[in-house]
């Protein structure tokens, strides 16, 4: 059925006809909404977690999709799984259409939630591996050879014949990942997969990830830290309440931002009018104010730091307020992300 590689498949369809494919997903106008019932099953209120998602993922990239809580990651993942329906708008994986081929889809994607179901607990690792390479219909020549694979590429080799309820929070989500390839999937949708992990225990993820993205398998992984995306995506789409805000390279999406320096001071005495007025100045986007112990800090958004910084003080002075430290940051990445899904 695939009649060529080189990050460009065609497909035939259900007619007899080929589709060339450059993309492993493509989103079009992709909509979900959920209704909220009451007790008695009358709608009450409604959800729309995605507001028409419009993605592109090339066949062996390592795509990201960076939101907050509720920006509806999760709800893409499992559209794109076929998990959920779309409300509407059409979605395709690996040139197959979401609402259509669920089963031929599932056997060529690799699932991974955050989080601690979807394992047996009371058997072990090696066990689990077996089980769900048998679910998959895996022949078992061949999963007698991948599985001790999986078990070494994801760093459980020694520990395999322990049970699962005995593995750390980390391990455990190595497995998960060792269970999403049991069939060797192409394509990996990865949700989240270093929520509620220690540092060391997300670097091992981490790394795995780097690892499959190596092995030629498309990536598709959500997060909510932009450090990750940053560490490991080649292009990132930033969502906020089932919007797309930006879709680039994360240089591109640093760029987007450069010109927006912060400049931040920490004031003695009453600060209100001293912000305010820094709030009307030209060359000022926003001002931000805190309270810290004694002190407040006043972070001011301007793509002219230092003039900013120079007109502060004069505000500052004239209003008898105090300054006794300022400073001048350029932007990072999580700046960007944090100020694009703010607006
Ligand atoms: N089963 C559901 N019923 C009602 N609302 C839901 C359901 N699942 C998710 N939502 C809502 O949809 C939005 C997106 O959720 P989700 O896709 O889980 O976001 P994320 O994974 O980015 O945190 C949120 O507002 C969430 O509360
Ligand atoms: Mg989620």
């Amino acid at each position: 059925m695939l009649l060529c590689v080189t990050h460009k498949r065609i497909y035939r369809d259900a007619n007899g006809g080929s589709r060339l494919a450059e993309y492993c997903v493509e989103t079009r106008d992709l909509r979900r909404e959920y209704l909220n019932r009451n007790f008695f099953g009358k709608v009450k209120s409604r959800t729309n977690a995605l507001s028409g998602l419009n993605i592109s993922i090339k066949y062996g990239e390592l795509f990201g999709i960076i939101g907050p809580n509720g920006a509806g990651k999760t709800t893409t993942i499992k559209i794109l799984s076929t998990l959920l329906l779309p409300t509407s708008g059409s979605a395709f994986v690996l040139g197959m259409d979401v609402t259509h081929d669920l089963y031929r889809i599932r056997k060529r994607i690799g699932i991974v939630f955050g989080g601690e179901r979807g394992l047996y607990n009371r058997v072990t690792g090696l066990q689990n591996l077996l089980y769900f390479s048998d679910l998959y219909g895996v022949p078992p020549s061949v999963s007698r050879k991948r599985v001790p694979e999986l078990i070494e590429m994801v760093g459980l080799t020694g520990r395999e014949n322990e049970r699962v309820e005995k593995y750390s929070r980390g391990m455990k989500q190595r497995l998960h990942i060792a269970r999403a390839l049991v069939h060797d999937p192409e394509l990996m949708f990865l949700d989240e997969p270093t929520i509620g992990l220690d540092p060391a225990g997300a670097r091992d993820i981490r790394g795995i990830i780097k690892q499959l993205k190596k092995d030629g398998k498309s990536i598709l992984l959500t997060t909510h830290y932009m450090f990750e995306a940053d560490e490991l995506c080649e292009r990132i789409a930033v969502i906020s309440k089932g919007n797309l805000v930006a879709l680039d390279r994360p240089s591109g999406l640093k760029k987007q931002v450069r010109d927006i320096t912060l400049v931040e001071l920490h004031v003695y005495g009453d600060s209100r009018a001293v912000s305010s007025s820094i709030s009307e100045l030209p060359s000022v986007s926003r001002v931000f104010s805190e309270d810290s112990g004694d002190r407040t800090i006043i972070r001011i958004q301007t793509p002219d730091g230092s003039e900013v910084l120079e007109k502060a003080k004069v505000i500052a002075s004239q209003n008898n307020v105090r300054i006794i430290e300022s400073s001048i940051k350029e932007p990072t990445l999580e700046d960007a992300y944090l100020r694009m899904v703010e607006e």
